[in-house]
């Protein structure tokens, strides 16, 4: 067991070390940006501080040829009497002169520039010179801490570092942006200070329950934090690192670390590529479920994901909940959000019902309202059934004002709970895509065969 520990872990690392080559031309990369930041600001006559921070800085990044796009962390730091709005107008600027294959623009707490240059990205951010957290004007301000703290104390376990972060990009929650709320790098790098080992984080994560609590400075703070899981700030007391690890990638991590400890293997790390779905296994598929897709797809102009997912998210709830009043009740749903387009996608078991419906009028003791009720459906046209009475209450069975999901959706769309931005979205068009209608993208083919996918990962 410990030998296949070890050799897994050894074969995982030799995917995810960087190579001596591509230790290289970071280095060479990197210097070149501080040399051509350091230019900019020099020009500009400004007085600002260049660092590299996060993973490249700590050595704590994945190979570049399993993911692409491989980041490099430049934050520049401007001394605290300088007014907000020009921290971030020389931030954006000089992000923008170096970006020489291009750049765009992301949102943190302020704006920012991911830059491209020699095929890596180069997040450029500004932040304030600070002299210890108390003191924070912007959340990033604690980053250059960050980065103290992991390189006085993380020396010797990178690898461990490499090897968490693959593990849980294997199980789909490396990263604490909205679309994941996951385990951030930052994050990872204190679990393995705090556990020792990527084998020893395994043990004891495969024991956690909600509500755990860790520290790496070893006071208890008194701070309480409403999420699954607490890891307090070595720099900053008052900031919970794992806020935004939900429930669900908690969970995930839980399950990942017991069936690792129990078989351990590359699969966990590397899961198989999942390949497209076409009609054929669609319907192959469906046959066996017997379920009716819906996809509702519009756009979402100009959003950035950390904006546009809790938005879709609770537009996803707002429909299923107002859904199941009207009967239409739905098995399961996803949501998919990729450059602008969005699709909730619903699989119901029921989504047409027949035209007649019971509607409950008040219980017959209830003597103005009840009589009331009596009046408005004895000799009504519109009735198909009653007045009668059932368990003390009078009924009338009346046609149904919706029948299938389509109807109901297209009508009532602007009257659920959703979001502002969302029905101004609709507004502007949607469709609504029936099975297989939904196939008609390569990102849709790739999204509905991880949907119908579902499934933890098991290394037997
Ligand atoms: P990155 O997101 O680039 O992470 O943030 P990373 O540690 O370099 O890991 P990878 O390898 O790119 O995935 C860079 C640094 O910014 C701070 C952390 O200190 C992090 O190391 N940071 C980032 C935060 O404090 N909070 C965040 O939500 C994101
Ligand atoms: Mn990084
Ligand atoms: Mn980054």
């Amino acid at each position: 067991m410990k030998n296949e520990l070890t050799r897994v872990q050894m074969e995982v690392l030799k995917r995810i070390r960087p190579s001596r080559d591509e230790r290289d031309r970071l280095h060479r990369v990197t210097q070149q940006v501080i040399s051509a930041i350091k230019s900019v600001i020099n020009a500009r006559s400004l007085k600002a501080t260049v660092e590299v921070i996060g993973s490249a800085a700590r050595d704590t990044w994945i190979s570049g040829d399993c993911e692409g796009d491989r980041d490099i962390d430049i934050f520049i730091g401007f001394d605290i009497t300088t007014p907000r709005d020009d921290l971030e107008r020389y931030g954006l600027e000089i992000g923008k002169e170096i970006a020489v294959q291009g750049y765009d623009i992301c949102y943190a707490e302020h704006p920012y520039v991911k830059a491209r240059y020699d095929g890596f990205t180069i997040d450029v951010v500004p932040h304030y010179i600070i002299e210890n957290t108390n003191q924070l004007l912007s959340a990033v301000d604690r980053t250059p801490f960050h980065q103290r703290y992991v390189s006085e104390h993380l020396s010797g376990r990178q690898d461990d570092v490499r090897l968490l972060k693959q593990f849980l990009k294997g199980a789909g929650i490396y990263g604490a942006e909205l679309r994941v709320k996951g385990f951030s790098g930052y994050l990872c790098e204190l679990l393995i200070l705090k556990y020792g080992s990527f084998v020893d984080s395994l043990f004891s994560v495969q024991n956690w329950k909600v509500g755990t609590y860790i520290t790496l400075t070893g006071e208890n703070t008194s701070s309480s934090f409403d999420s699954p899981l607490a890891v307090i700030d070595p720099v900053d007391a008052r900031r919970n690192v794992a806020a935004a690890v939900s429930l669900d990638s908690f969970s995930t991590f839980i399950d990942s670390a017991r069936s690792f400890i129990e078989h351990p293997c590359i699969k966990c790390f590397f899961p198989p590529k999942i390949a497209p779905l076409d009609a054929r296994a669609f319907r192959a598929i469906t046959t066996k479920r017997k379920t009716t897709l819906f996809g509702v797809r519009f756009t979402l102009p100009n959003l950035v994901d950390d904006i546009a997912y809790p938005q879709l998210e609770r537009a996803f709830k707002g429909i299923s909940i107002a859904l199941l009043q009207q009967g239409f009740s739905s098995l399961r749903g996803d949501i998919f959000y990729s450059e602008g387009e969005a699709l909730l996608l619903f699989e119901m078991l029921v989504w047409q019902l027949p035209s007649v419906e019971r509607h409950l009028g008040p219980p017959i003791d209830k003597k103005r309202h009840s009589m009331k009720f009596k009046k408005k459906y004895f000799n009504n046209a519109l009735v198909l059934a009653g007045p009668f009475v059932a368990d003390g209450r009078y009924v009338v069975e009346l046609p149904r004002k919706y029948l299938t999901f389509p109807e109901y959706l297209t009508k009532e769309f602007r009257n659920f709970r959703t979001s502002k931005a969302i029905v101004q979205a609709m507004e502007k068009g949607f469709q609504i895509l029936k099975d297989e209608e939904l196939l008609d993208s390569d990102g849709t083919r790739f999204f509905l065969a991880r949907y119908f996918d579902k499934m933890l990962n098991n290394c037997d």
